[in-house]
């Protein structure tokens, strides 16, 4: 690409400027007092994709936070490449483990420091950057969409009737998508699977109130108790979820995908350091990466009933509950599992105690094949950049949208993000190395050129 590295190297301080004043906005989703900052920060995509040369962008009302659509069209007859990403964040607690404050961007070390430094606004600004070079310098050969949505942190619950409504305005022909990971900085990866998740929340309910835990301690259910058994009775000793037919759709990887899967560069001794953890645990038979990337998983994601303040306080409580989440492969389907899961929680509840399953949200699993010419585009432009060969991995983490796209749409997504394990997002200290910003914005516009080169022959 012409000038490339120079338009960064000249343009770079102005990219940090406008990345931070996104960053600036707190525009969690799950809080509802944040509605304010979901416009605010939406209005801002809109003015940022107008200044990188887009011919209209729009933000558009849907049931839930805004949508945010641009694009520029060339020429009806060129390949359309729709890029989607996410503008809300995660919740930035706990603050205290904060070294810098969340929503003040800071640069340490060569990294951005904030909450969505990496998840999702330091990845899909990115893109507006890749598009604003391609623009300016006259070497788009496709028509470029956007759709930067508000809601995925919380499971995109509004953006697939969106989607339905506006076929027409999405029509692409393949999703580009900056949400996920590299392996390492100098290992260029392209993420070939996410997988589908469930989420439930659970309430154990004993006593019809709080009791003395000396006058009824050992004559009563304790509903917390009677919760922390009934998880651990959803995983075996061999790590194998316990609710009868979960693994009826499961997909077994054959043996030459698993080889292949086996020569990603990995090491436990670091993995394990990073965590600090002296041992992994998991499903027997599985290494780390298979355990994320082809095997569902079940994990209590927050549990809490009975006393929680200072010192001491005797007391048996009537109440008790957890949020608890599932990860799923293909072909498991979301809605199923939660079915089964309600049911089977039920079912082993004791008669000493009531319990409630509400299902929150769920996602199905997505799998992208390498022989796309959208993911082979990717596989080049990465190559170019960093000089080797990018690494398919399937994470283990959900985007479940982009299945959604395929089935509403009609459309694969290919995922190429530049995040790594150790930016820490949803956790607190989130970070985005400049060397991963830069090295994006840098590859992105040779996925356009190869793409549109591709789709000609
Ligand atoms: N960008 C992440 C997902 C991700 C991160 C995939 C790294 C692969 C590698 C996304 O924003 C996310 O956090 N998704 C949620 C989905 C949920 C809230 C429905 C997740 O995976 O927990
Ligand atoms: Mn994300
Ligand atoms: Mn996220």
């Amino acid at each position: 690409m012409d000038n490339l590295k120079t338009y960064i190297e000249e343009n770079k301080e102005r990219f940090l400027d406008e990345l931070f004043e996104l960053i600036r906005i707190p525009s969690i989703s799950s809080k509802p007092e944040h509605k304010d900052d979901m416009y605010r920060c939406a209005e801002l995509w809109k003015k940022m994709l107008i200044d990188g040369g887009a011919d209209k962008a729009v933000v558009m009302e849907t049931e839930g936070n805004p949508v945010v659509f641009g694009e520029k069209i060339l020429d009806p007859s060129l390949p359309t490449v729709l890029v989607y990403a996410h503008y809300d964040v995660q919740p930035a607690e706990p603050l205290e483990l904060w070294t810098t404050p969340p929503f003040e961007p800071e640069i340490r070390d060569g990294k951005i420091f904030a909450r969505g430094a990496d998840d999702d606004k330091g990845q899909g600004f990115m893109h507006t950057k890749a598009f604003e070079y391609l623009v300016k310098t006259n070497q788009l050969e496709c028509n470029v969409k956007f759709l930067i949505e508000g809601e995925e942190e919380v499971g995109s619950p509004s953006l697939p009737k969106f989607c339905e409504d506006n076929k027409e305005m999405l029509k692409s022909d393949v999703i580009l998508v900056s949400d996920t990971g590299m392996i390492a900085p100098d290992v260029p990866t392209i993420t070939t699977g996410l997988r589908g998740l469930c989420y439930w929340e659970v309430e154990v309910t004993g006593p019809n109130r709080d009791l003395h835990s000396g006058l009824f301690g050992g004559a009563v259910a304790n509903p917390i108790n009677v919760l922390a058994k009934m998880i651990t009775q959803m995983v075996d000793e061999n790590g194998h979820i316990t609710v009868p037919g979960f693994y009826d759709d499961v997909i077994e990887v054959s043996d030459e995908e698993r080889a292949l899967m086996a020569k990603a560069p990995y090491s436990e001794e670091e993995y394990k350091k990073a965590l600090d953890v002296e041992e992994l645990a998991g499903e027997k038979g599985f290494s780390t990466n298979e355990r994320t990337g082809i095997r569902p998983s079940f994990d209590v994601c927050g549990i809490w009933g009975g006393y929680q303040g200072d010192g001491a306080k005797t007391v048996l409580p009537s109440k008790a509950y957890a949020k608890i989440s599932s990860r799923l492969v293909p072909d498991q389907n979301h809605e199923k599992i939660a079915e089964l899961f309600c049911k089977h929680f039920e079912s082993i509840a004791p008669k000493s105690v009531k319990v409630k399953v509400e299902h929150l949200h769920g996602g199905q699993a997505y799998g992208c094949p390498i022989d796309l010419t959208a993911y082979k585009a990717a596989e080049k432009a990465l190559e170019t950049v960093y000089g080797k060969r990018p690494v398919p991995v399937r994470s283990g983490g959900s985007i479940p949208i982009i299945s959604d796209f395929e089935k509403i749409l009609g459309v694969k997504s290919v995922l190429m993000g530049f995040g790594l394990e150790s930016n820490a997002i949803h956790s607190p200290n989130e970070n985005y190395p400049l060397e991963q910003f830069f090295n994006g914005i840098n590859s992105i516009p040779y996925f356009y050129k190869n793409y549109a080169e591709m789709m000609k022959k």
